[in-house]
């Protein structure tokens, strides 16, 4: 069965440019719950850890340089079947081939400032929310 929750990342560059607001109002008319939130400036260790997998491809010190160029905002989203309805709400990886209406389309400007991370499985959507947020951390309403 699919799980009812993902982790999104508002990356450094949507928050530098005021999107914030407009995002979590795409994500709200969606039909997600926001269900835990917050703004962290991200440490190089915490970066290091969450894009692990990514470690040694040729794009991986300008993510990690994109990452920490300012804060971020963390979130946690419910929905049914949420990683990949938000995934279809994201759009491709690369803005450039992203539909048209898509959060990335919309608010990213390229590679690695795609604008917006968000969980690719239902395991990592768990590892990675449990990761920035404790449970007292969460809210369901
Ligand atoms: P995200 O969904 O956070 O997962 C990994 C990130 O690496 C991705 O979004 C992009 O920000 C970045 N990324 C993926 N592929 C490339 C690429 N080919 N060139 C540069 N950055 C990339």
């Amino acid at each position: 069965m699919a799980g009812k929750i993902t982790f999104t990342i508002i990356k450094p560059s949507a928050v530098k440019n005021g999107y914030t607001g407009p995002i979590l109002a795409k994500i709200h008319e969606a039909g997600f719950k926001i269900i835990a939130l917050k703004y962290m400036h991200l440490s190089l260790k915490q970066i290091q850890d969450f894009y692990k997998i990514h470690n040694g491809k040729a794009f991986y010190e300008k993510l990690v340089e994109y990452m920490s160029s300012g804060p971020v905002v963390l979130a946690i989203l419910e929905k049914d079947n949420a990683v990949e309805e938000y995934r279809k709400l994201l759009g491709s990886t690369d803005p450039g081939s992203a539909d048209e209406g898509t959060l990335r389309k919309l608010f990213g400007t390229g590679l690695p400032m795609n604008g917006l991370h968000g969980s690719d499985s239902d395991e990592n959507a768990i590892i990675e929310s449990d990761y920035f947020f404790s449970k007292l951390e969460r809210f369901h309403y």
